[in-house]
């Protein structure tokens, strides 16, 4: 068969322009909601009387047959019919008839297109949320096991304050929610209807875009209908949005790949989650987090691909536009690779409590905590700050730690220490006195956990 828009021609595309303006290799992922969105629009043709009831019929039944293809992956694909609307429209003309040529009445591609774009991007935004939520629940799990675990928190990855492991674990699923948080906003503006602004300026035909809309579950229709076709804001908003969650991924792989390391071993990755090395007997390498990390660059990327498509595009449809689905996909595979994987890497992974807390033994972290003490005897914080720095560096010139000083030593460098400093020091005293809203105070973070449980359940 020839062309769909073959009238105008007199000769054939040549082969090569073929290959290079095609989209079916990559856009017939867009298939089922193709359909989909031709059978909201054939209903309509017919309930507005566009289209006679019976033929309506007929094009819907071979949209069935055509969607039933689809599932099973027998429908053949052809790069001479360009893109996923014109092979599928073929394939309804093969299957139904001429007949199946009225389906594009009161249609372009345009419409089309960017309404296939909208329903499969508010498919994904279910899809992340759910596996955000997996996620979260994993932390919450581990933040739940690691209540009492007390671990260096860290500033400039310097022995800063010791927290518990909960509270760091707690701040991630913070994170996540405003992922999930960001995802949901923008549903507002992806569940808007293009369909209906024909090619750029409506069509002549007397149909009715909002029950098209009501049928699809669209909660509006776009107000104009050269945006309708031009815009693809909600797709740079998911790449964004995609963006700023793998930052927080790779934040998290940064953290799992330092503490699986000799050097810190604070966590041991699951074995089914770690590879090894063909030379180096010994290894377990966490590829999983580098590859997340390092698979966060190709996100960024299609952000940036997409943001500069669009950049100084005229009005209305523009060829350049078909540029926006590869690195959409690619964004969407690669956040799903990741966010499948991280849950259950992180309800398998072992938490090495005892070395955690052996750090905490041997730092300086508990240093505030006097330099306060100071302060609460009347001692103005910036003297108590500078006779405490003093004191660590008597420790560190002598290899010990604050709660190895005998009282005497303590004398030596203010009168205000007495036995009580013994017990401030200890890390559970450092941790529990940090008890505001947000800190890592026991009772504190339990609450967190609690009230990121609640959320849980209720989203
Ligand atoms: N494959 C095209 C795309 O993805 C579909 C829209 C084509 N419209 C057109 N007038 N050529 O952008």
């Amino acid at each position: 068969m020839s062309k769909l828009w073959g009238g105008r021609f007199t000769k054939q595309t040549n082969r090569l322009v073929e290959e290079y303006t095609a989209s079916i290799g990559f856009d017939k992922a867009l298939a089922e909601e193709d359909v989909q969105g031709s059978l909201a629009h054939v209903t309509m043709l017919g309930k507005c009387g566009i289209l006679p009831e019976e033929d309506v019929e007929k094009i819907k039944d071979g949209l069935h047959t055509v969607l039933n293809k689809i599932a099973r992956g027998e429908l053949e694909y052809s790069v001479s019919d360009e893109d996923i609307h014109m092979n599928i429209e073929k394939q309804l003309i093969e299957e139904v008839g001429p007949v199946g040529g009225k389906l594009h009445t009161g249609r372009s591609r345009n419409d089309q297109v960017a309404t296939d774009m909208h329903l499969y991007l508010r498919k994904r935004v279910v899809e992340f949320t759910g596996l955000l939520h997996d996620l979260q629940e994993a932390l919450i799990g581990q933040a739940k096991a690691n209540q009492e675990t007390i671990v260096p928190g860290y500033t400039h990855l310097q022995r800063a304050q010791p927290i518990l492991f909960a509270h760091h674990l707690m701040a991630y699923v913070s994170m996540f929610q405003r992922d999930i948080e960001r995802l949901q906003d923008s549903y507002k503006r992806i569940n808007v209807l293009p369909l209906g602004a024909g090619a750029l300026a409506g069509t002549t035909f007397p149909i009715d875009r909002h029950f098209v809309a009501e049928q699809l579950h669209f909660d509006a229709v776009y107000e104009n209908s050269l945006d309708a076709v031009s815009d693809r804001d909600f797709i740079i908003e998911f790449l964004a949005d995609a963006s700023i969650l793998m930052m927080h991924l790779s934040r998290l792989s940064e953290e799992l790949v330092l503490w699986s390391s000799t050097e810190f071993r604070f966590i041991e990755l699951d074995d089914a989650f770690c590879t090894g090395s063909s030379i180096m007997p010994q290894k377990k390498n966490p590829d999983v987090p580098e590859l997340v990390r390092g698979k966060t660059g190709r996100v960024y990327g299609n952000l940036m691909g997409l943001l500069t498509v669009l950049k100084s595009l005229p009005l209305a449809y523009n060829k350049d536009m078909q540029e926006d689905k590869e690195g959409m996909f690619d964004t969407v595979e690669t956040l799903r690779g990741a966010l499948q994987l991280f849950g259950p890497m992180i309800a398998t992974m072992k938490v090495n409590a005892g070395v955690m807390r052996e750090a905490v033994n041997k730092d300086f972290s508990n240093a505030t905590d006097i330099a306060d003490f100071l302060a609460n005897k009347g001692l103005p914080f910036r003297q108590a700050h500078e006779v405490i720095g003093k004191t660590v560096l008597y420790c560190i010139e002598n290899g010990k730690f604050l709660l190895d000083l005998t009282l005497e030593e303590f004398k030596k460098f203010s009168p205000l220490f007495d036995e009580s400093i013994y017990l401030v020091l200890q890390p559970e005293t450092v941790v529990n006195a940090r008890n505001v809203y947000g800190g890592t105070a026991s009772g504190q973070v339990a609450a967190a956990i609690a009230r990121a449980e609640d959320k849980l359940q209720f989203t």
